[in-house]
């Protein structure tokens, strides 16, 4: 594959949506082909999963449920959306992948680490992202950004302690995998949440030309 992904992870509010249409501004004004797409969904099936997984409903969704509706839906996102991105060159932009199911599924409703590894493989086979920025704020900002955005999803309905180990697990990924990951300090204003972008910038086009 010569296309080069991105993917943009972070817990609720962190500024993930906001700025993956920025970046993908930057990287289309140099002429690269951005592919913008997001998880769970980015395929019109897998967005129906999507909802199951967001939508609240009485009936409490078994976490193993959820972690395989989370790999359903990226099976068949890579599938139809992403690896035919990548292999006709494009930048994919990813808003959440599998670092999330680490964070989510993993940290927050416990389960264990080497069950989603086996997802992981079974799933991607051998596709990892290039690079992982992980926009990083103290859980109650995020919350809060969250909140005032209207209605509460499933995930944006747990509680403090969940979003603690949420978001101590993206850090322990990041701190894990140094070259891959680039942690962005998203409880700043916007303006310099984009400054950090723009810094990145230089590098992100130097890997997208190859
Ligand atoms: N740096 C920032 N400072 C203040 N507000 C911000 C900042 N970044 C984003 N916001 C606002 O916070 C809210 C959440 O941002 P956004 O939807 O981009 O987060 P997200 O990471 O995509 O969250 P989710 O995981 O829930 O989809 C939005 O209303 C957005 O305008
Ligand atoms: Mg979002």
């Amino acid at each position: 594959m010569t296309g080069l992904f991105i993917t943009l992870e972070g817990p609720e509010g962190a500024g993930k949506s906001t700025n993956r249409e920025y970046l993908a501004e930057r990287l289309r004004a140099a002429g690269i082909e951005v592919l913008l797409t997001r998880e769970p969904g980015g395929t019109p099936l897998a967005e129906r999963i999507r909802e199951v997984l967001l939508t609240p409903v009485e009936e409490v969704m078994n976490a193993d449920t959820e972690l395989l509706l989370v790999f359903a839906a990226r099976a068949q996102h890579l599938a139809t959306v992403i690896r035919p991105a990548l292999e006709r060159g494009a930048v994919v932009l990813c808003d959440r992948f599998t670092d999330s199911t680490y964070a989510y599924q993993g940290a927050g409703r416990g389960l264990s680490l080497a069950r989603i590894a086996a997802l992981e493989d079974f799933v991607q086979g051998e596709l990892r992202p290039d690079l992982t920025l992980v926009f990083d704020l103290p859980v109650d900002v995020g919350l809060a950004r969250a909140s005032a955005r209207g209605r509460l999803d499933r995930f944006e309905q747990e509680g403090q302690v969940f979003f603690q180990k949420v978001r101590e697990a993206f850090l322990a990924r990041a701190a894990a995998a140094p070259q891959r990951y680039v942690l962005v300090d998203a409880a700043q204003p916007l303006a310099q949440v984009q400054q950090s972008l723009d810094a990145l910038l230089p590098q992100l086009l130097e890997r997208a030309r190859g």
